[in-house]
């Protein structure tokens, strides 16, 4: 068997479904294991954009299990609007497995998400309003709802009237609508039977699958800087996007973790609040943001742009185990006269390499760094890392040297095409 995880190395966003498409041309499983459909995963072939939710991106390969694994918070009613309109696109020939012990996102979940964020004003967090934190909570809260419980009619009922009882109190609480249990009971239930089929204990189908030798490829959703234990708490998701929650968010042993692979744009972008050292305004933010497309896959918010920052980027290669680097999104920084990359940070005078735990603190950090040449060159229909120009060349190099990690892949355009490979990873 061979494992490769994909991790966003930045706050998401940084092309994972890209590069999970591209890796999963060699894979026999993908495994979603976080997350739900706060996720936006963009798929670009033949000339068809494809926009993932919370449904794997091996979806489109036959040959492909593809598992939404049990760490992962789902929402049955969108996810199965996700998978109707990829069958009305003609993706009919598919593989899906569900586990028994995700989460199921709930109508109550959305409104509380929308309650607390206008609850909290201007310390809101951005969040894509999926509820997706507030599934989380009921799951460490043990008030979830999971997809063995959906699948079963009296387990069903049971839950969400205990569940709604406290749910509405809540809500009533924030002077949010209520719900009604026969409503979601029935509309939830119908949604069960369909999901039914793709339902079964899916850390048992992925070690029949180790045992059998498989390629294993772990798609990550969101990034690092976004990890409830690692990120810029409290700006960050529900769960932990990291290579480290791998095994328990799919049910594996650690020991079967081979390479962690950590997706990372040639510059930083961020949705939503919290600190952001690097970013950056004005004509150089607007040109990144619009070569780089940087609106958002779920929320279509502008995203905000910076400048590469290595000091979160080694952050997140360490939390995460990153031993390998996919540079996205090259071609985007083509005709910039002089590109910089934050090597660190200072803070009340002092240098520093590495995110300090206290927001208060990250906010005081002030980047330092290291200026590059630019290159004038259209990048778009390179092929190897040769036929870059030089200056993208050392832009490579020098990420490769601050963050002590080899460049594997580097990207140049959406296109499956337009993704070179410098190490094979499975
Ligand atoms: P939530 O995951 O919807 O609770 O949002 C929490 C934070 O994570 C917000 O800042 C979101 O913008 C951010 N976030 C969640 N999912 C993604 C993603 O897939 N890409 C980028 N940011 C995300």
């Amino acid at each position: 068997m061979s494992t490769l995880v994909v991790v966003g190395s930045q706050w998401g966003d940084e092309g994972k479904g890209k590069i999970t498409d591209y890796m999963a041309q060699e894979a026999d499983v993908v495994v979603r294991s976080q997350g739900g459909n706060n996720a936006g995963h963009t798929i670009t072939f033949g000339g068809n954009k494809f926009a993932l939710r919370s449904i794997p991106s091996g979806i489109f390969n036959p040959k492909i299990k593809n598992v939404m694994a049990n760490g992962m918070v789902i929402d049955p009613k969108q996810m199965l609007e996700e998978l109707h309109g990829l069958e009305a696109r003609g993706i009919k020939d598919y593989q899906l497995f569900i586990s028994n012990r995700a989460h199921v996102v709930l109508p109550y979940h959305q409104q509380l998400d929308g309650a607390m964020e206008k609850f909290k004003g201007d310390k809101k967090i951005g969040t894509t309003k999926r509820g997706i934190g507030p599934c989380y909570a009921d799951k460490a809260n043990r008030i979830g709802i999971r997809i063995a419980d959906l699948i079963d009619p009296i387990a069903f009922k049971q839950a969400l009237k205990d569940a709604l009882t406290i749910k509405n109190m809540e809500l009533q609480m924030l002077g949010e609508k209520t719900f009604e249990f026969e409503q979601i009971y029935d509309e939830y239930s119908k949604y069960a039977l369909e999901i039914n089929p793709f339902v079964c204990d899916t850390s048992l189908l992925l070690e029949e699958e180790i045992e059998k030798g498989s390629k294993i490829l772990f798609e990550g959703a969101q990034g690092v800087m976004l990890c409830l234990d690692h990120g810029t708490y409290p700006y960050v998701t529900s769960s932990s996007p990291t290579g480290a929650s791998v095994p328990l968010n799919a049910g594996i042993a650690p020991k079967y973790i081979q390479n962690v692979l950590g997706i990372c744009k040639a510059y930083t972008t961020r949705v939503g609040e919290g600190p952001f050292p690097t970013e950056i305004d004005g004509d150089i933010a607007t040109y990144i943001r619009e070569r780089g497309h940087e609106y958002g896959t779920v929320t279509k918010r502008p995203r905000r742009v910076g400048y590469l920052d290595c000091v979160s980027l080694n952050y997140a290669r360490r939390v995460s185990g990153i031993n390998y680097l996919a540079i996205m999104l090259l071609d985007v920084l083509s005709g910039l006269d002089t590109l910089k990359i934050c090597y660190a940070y200072e803070m009340d005078g002092k240098i520093i390499n590495t995110v300090p735990a206290s927001l208060l603190e990250y906010e005081k950090c002030k980047p330092l760094y290291i200026e590059l040449p630019g290159w004038q060159e259209d990048i778009s229909k390179v092929t190897s890392f040769e036929e870059l120009p030089i200056n993208a060349q050392n832009y490579i190099k020098k990420i490769e040297e601050l963050t002590k990690t080899e460049v594997a892949i580097f990207s140049v355009g959406p296109d499956r095409l337009q993704t070179i490979k410098l190490k094979e990873l499975f």
